[in-house]
């Protein structure tokens, strides 16, 4: 078996389900060990429980991320845990569809806090260790709405577009110290996420988060003179 990752230490926001938990898994089967955040601490235990049948080593720390103290302590706990965090993926994430005129602002605040700020928050939290230990690897998980416009989700986007700049200058202020930054571009990938959304495209024709996860073992793996800090990853059967 090939382990990639083999002495790293890989922390996961949303690790419960969907691409997060397809990561976590990917990220364990090269020789992580995971720390898992999500809220829900049944599916993270479940995720947990996995990654250990397989011999792997998991930590379940069940977080909401739009808590700043919450996110200091997972990072504080997954270093006392774990020893070291050489890897953050913030996959904890949510989708709210509608035309703006339909919208009122207190429905975008749900979004801005957690595909925004908490991405951001979570960003900073690990810094202060892979800037100590001078490496490191953050991958931020965006959309391909960024790059095609799709009517209705124009919150969702922004949230989005403004992971990828905060991510493009976080970059280069990290890049001396040896700390990558980089940012995942899915298509519609098959995940819970959809359950809750109306009308959607065909799942059939969706990336699995499977997909995703091998995109994400390609850029946490690459030697570290390489940074890997856009990937866009679209399903081929005729959707976005
Ligand atoms: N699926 C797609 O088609 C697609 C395409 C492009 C980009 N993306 C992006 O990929 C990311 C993952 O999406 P997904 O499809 O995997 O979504 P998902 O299946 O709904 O999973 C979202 C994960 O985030 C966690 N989460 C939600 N709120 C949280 C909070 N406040 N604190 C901590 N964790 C929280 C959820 O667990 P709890 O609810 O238990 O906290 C869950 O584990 C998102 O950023 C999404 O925008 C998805």
């Amino acid at each position: 078996m090939s382990a990639a990752l083999a002495g790293k230490v890989a922390l996961i926001t949303g690790a419960g389900r969907g691409i997060g938990r397809a990561i976590a898994t990917a990220f364990a089967a090269e020789g992580a060990a995971v720390a898992l955040a999500a809220r829900s601490r049944a599916e993270l235990a479940e995720v947990a429980a996995e990654v250990r049948a397989r011999d792997g080593r998991a930590l379940a720390v069940p977080t909401d991320v739009t808590q700043d103290g919450a996110v200091e302590a997972l990072v504080e706990q997954t270093l006392a845990d774990l020893g070291r965090l050489d890897i953050l993926v913030t996959s904890a994430g949510t989708a709210a569809f509608g035309p703006v005129a339909d919208s009122k602002p207190a429905d975008w605040d749900g979004m801005l806090m957690l595909n925004l700020r908490a991405v951001m928050v979570c960003c900073r939290a690990v810094l202060p260790a892979m800037i100590r230990q001078r490496s490191g690897t953050i991958l931020n998980v965006s959309s391909i709405a960024t790059k095609r416009a799709l009517p209705g989700s124009a919150v969702y986007t922004a949230t989005k577009a403004a992971i990828e700049s905060f991510s493009r200058v976080l970059a280069e202020e990290l890049r001396a110290h040896g700390v990558r930054v980089g940012v995942l571009v899915p298509g519609a990938v098959d995940t819970p996420i959809w359950d809750a959304l109306g009308s959607t495209p065909p799942r059939d024709k969706m990336l699995k988060a499977e997909d995703v996860a091998r995109a994400a073992v390609l850029m946490a793996t690459l030697p570290p003179h390489a940074s890997l800090e856009e990937l866009t990853l679209l399903p081929a059967g005729g959707i976005l």
